[in-house]
């Protein structure tokens, strides 16, 4: 079954783990685990044995070395021979100081399973086929100068934005997250934002875009350059090779990026591009585009959803972290995020387009922020928004709208590992 979720569905259940906070668990220390390496080797010199027992100290040192001093271990740390064996408890979502080099045994099944949807979900750009798009953007008549711009925008967004998750993720969030499980996940995540990056820049160069233009929008284009320049305070100190978790500031610092990606940048920046460049597919316009807009929805709903869970993970193991200024803090962040992306709709959309107007999407991410508020256990701050978009939560539902754009079959599977 997959288990990526309508982001704009009703909440689903916590299905984060329920199992208590794993108890820290020291390890075993190199030498103690092994006994004196002397007494053991019954056919070894004394000589041996003492450079035995240096080397152990070595390989002892050297973990101490790779540690985090606050935090947990990185996974590079040297090998504890005979060291006891890893247990479920032992395993922790940050600050984790058992082993991570052992993927199972698996405590957070939930990381694994999207690990598994999401590898089942495998697509690459070049199988999407573009020439009706480009023959309509070729055409002068094809389309209005306001949906170019519309066009435009987001590829400018979308292809330097998926750019910086992928490196917030690998060079942030990736040495902070002690579980392989989850590990796993990420470095699948990694690659669907790279497939991303380069779906947009496939999207640009099938259309004959200018690529300097649009991928310098970020830096020209302010709503575009707010988005990503309201994101990189949260990413920045995370990145920092000094910087390690284990205090209950630092691991804020990490729940805090984590709200700030998962739910803001991913859960709320994407969505009017996605609306904007969806509605157009659905109205038979640039529908190789949004083809591949779909397949990233698709992805990023499965990222939100396990960002959310580990957040929620992270919460239930150190409940210390969520103090109500905290949660303050967390409610204006993404309420901040909301007010962003509402001008970003404004800027792209002054007039209206295909039936949708900035109102319009101003409810729309109310109405979604809503439902990130409720999924990570905070109050809903918008209590009347409804959902102008109905047609979004079908978009994701694949099998019902296989022939959406009527140019492929859109559902994928590798491996006839997807049981519909
Ligand atoms: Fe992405
Ligand atoms: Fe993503």
């Amino acid at each position: 079954m997959q288990s990526w979720e309508d982001p704009i569905a009703d909440v689903r259940p916590n299905t984060t783990s329920a199992t208590a906070p794993a108890v820290f668990t020291e390890p075993t220390p190199v030498i103690e685990a092994l006994g004196e390496p002397a007494q053991g080797r019954k056919d070894t010199t004394v000589t041996e044995a003492t450079e035995g027992l240096q080397e152990l100290r070595q390989q002892h040192e050297t973990k101490e070395k790779g540690a985090n001093k606050n935090g947990g271990v990185t996974g590079l740390e040297g090998i504890e021979m005979g060291a006891s064996r890893i247990q479920v408890d032992d395993k922790k979502i940050i600050n984790c100081r058992a082993d991570l080099n052992q993927l199972v045994p698996f405590k957070y099944e939930w990381a694994w399973q999207k690990y598994l949807d999401g590898c089942a979900n495998h697509w690459m750009p070049q199988e999407i086929n573009m020439t009706a798009d480009i023959a309509l953007w070729k055409n002068p008549e094809g389309l209005t100068e306001d949906e170019r711009t519309v066009i435009k925008r987001n590829l400018g967004f979308f292809s330097t934005a998926d750019s910086l998750v992928a490196n917030n993720l690998v060079l942030a969030v990736y040495r902070h997250i002690t579980n392989p499980e989850c590990r796993q996940y990420l470095l699948r995540q990694a690659f669907e934002e790279a497939v991303h990056t380069h779906a947009y820049q496939y999207c640009i160069e099938s259309l004959g875009l200018d690529e300097g233009e649009v991928f310098n929008m970020y830096r020209e284009i302010p709503s575009v350059a707010r988005k990503a320049e309201w994101a990189l305070p949260y990413t920045n100190s995370l990145g920092d090779p000094d910087f390690t978790t284990g205090s209950i500031e630092d691991n804020q610092r990490l729940l805090r990026d984590l709200i700030a990606f998962y739910v803001v940048f991913e859960g709320i920046f994407f969505y009017v591009g996605f609306v904007q460049i969806l509605s157009m597919g659905r109205r038979n316009k640039m529908t190789g585009v949004a083809e591949q807009f779909q397949y990233i929805l698709r992805d990023e709903s499965m990222h939100m959803n396990f960002g959310i869970d580990v957040i929620n993970q992270i919460k239930l193991e150190n409940p210390q972290l969520w103090t109500d200024s905290f949660q303050q803090e967390m409610i204006e962040i993404i309420k901040g995020g909301v007010e962003l992306e509402t001008k970003y709709a404004y800027d792209t959309m002054p007039r209206g387009i295909l039936g949708l107007n900035a109102p319009m999407f101003e409810e729309y991410l109310k109405f979604i922020a809503n439902r990130r508020f409720a999924q990570i256990g905070l109050p809903q701050q918008y209590p009347s928004a409804s959902n102008p978009f109905p047609w979004m939560s079908e978009i994701l539902d694949l099998k019902k709208e296989k022939n959406f754009f009527e140019t492929r079959v859109t559902e994928y599977q590798t491996g006839g590992v997807l049981t519909w």
